[in-house]
């Protein structure tokens, strides 16, 4: 949300928001005051909801994205973010973190025409955006979800990975060291 510098009364349109990112982006952008359209499957859509997103887009139900957005935030990419490109409007920002952004000529092209300002991104270590973060927890504007724990063991990683790897997880995963058990 800092590199798309979004505003208070912004449109945000959320790629995956009943993921581990996703559904820390919905809360965020309506911290800062943005009205939230998500995607996710329709079985979690009353879950995105109350994450915070004014509409959710079951993309498994053939629904479409309408309208034009100020902000797009990408947390899936390929088809879907192809989609929804077109949806941003002239000028505006898209942001992805699932390597979304310019990944064929067709999309190149409705980024250029409408001067789309696009970021592909990629998590670095900072403590300032950490604090960020800390502080919207701190406020009770952002929970995290925790989808499920594991413990930090080798079986209890390949099992989170697994878990990951399925890109159906709602929230976020967690390794859990137990103080009793030393780490492996
Ligand atoms: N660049 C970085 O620094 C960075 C950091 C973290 C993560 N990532 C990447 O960002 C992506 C998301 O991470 P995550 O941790 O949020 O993953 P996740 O927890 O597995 O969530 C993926 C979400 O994508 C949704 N989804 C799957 N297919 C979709 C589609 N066709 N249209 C719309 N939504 C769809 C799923 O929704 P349903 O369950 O409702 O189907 C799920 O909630 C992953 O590719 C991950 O590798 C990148």
């Amino acid at each position: 949300m800092n590199i798309a510098r979004v505003q208070k009364g912004d449109s945000v349109l959320i790629l995956g928001g009943s993921g581990g990112v996703g559904t820390v982006a919905i809360q965020i952008a309506k911290a800062i005051g943005a009205t939230v359209t998500a995607t996710s499957s329709d079985k979690n859509r009353a879950f995105t909801t109350a994450r915070g997103a004014d509409h959710v887009i079951a993309y498994d139900q053939d629904e479409v994205i309408d309208g034009e957005f100020d902000v797009l935030f990408d947390a899936v990419g390929g088809e879907p973010y192809k989609k929804a490109i077109s949806h941003v409007k002239n000028g505006g920002v898209a942001v992805s973190i699932a390597g979304g952004v310019s990944q064929d000529e067709e999309t190149i092209k409705i980024e250029q025409q409408k001067l789309i300002q696009v970021y592909e991104m990629f998590m670095q270590p900072d403590q300032e955006k950490m604090k960020q973060l800390n502080d919207f927890v701190t406020a009770h504007q952002v929970s995290p979800v925790l989808s499920h724990t594991y413990p930090m063991t080798v079986e209890g990683a390949r099992d989170a990975h697994q878990d990951s790897a399925t890109n159906r997880t709602k929230g976020k995963i967690v390794l859990v060291r137990d103080e009793n058990t030393p780490v492996q």
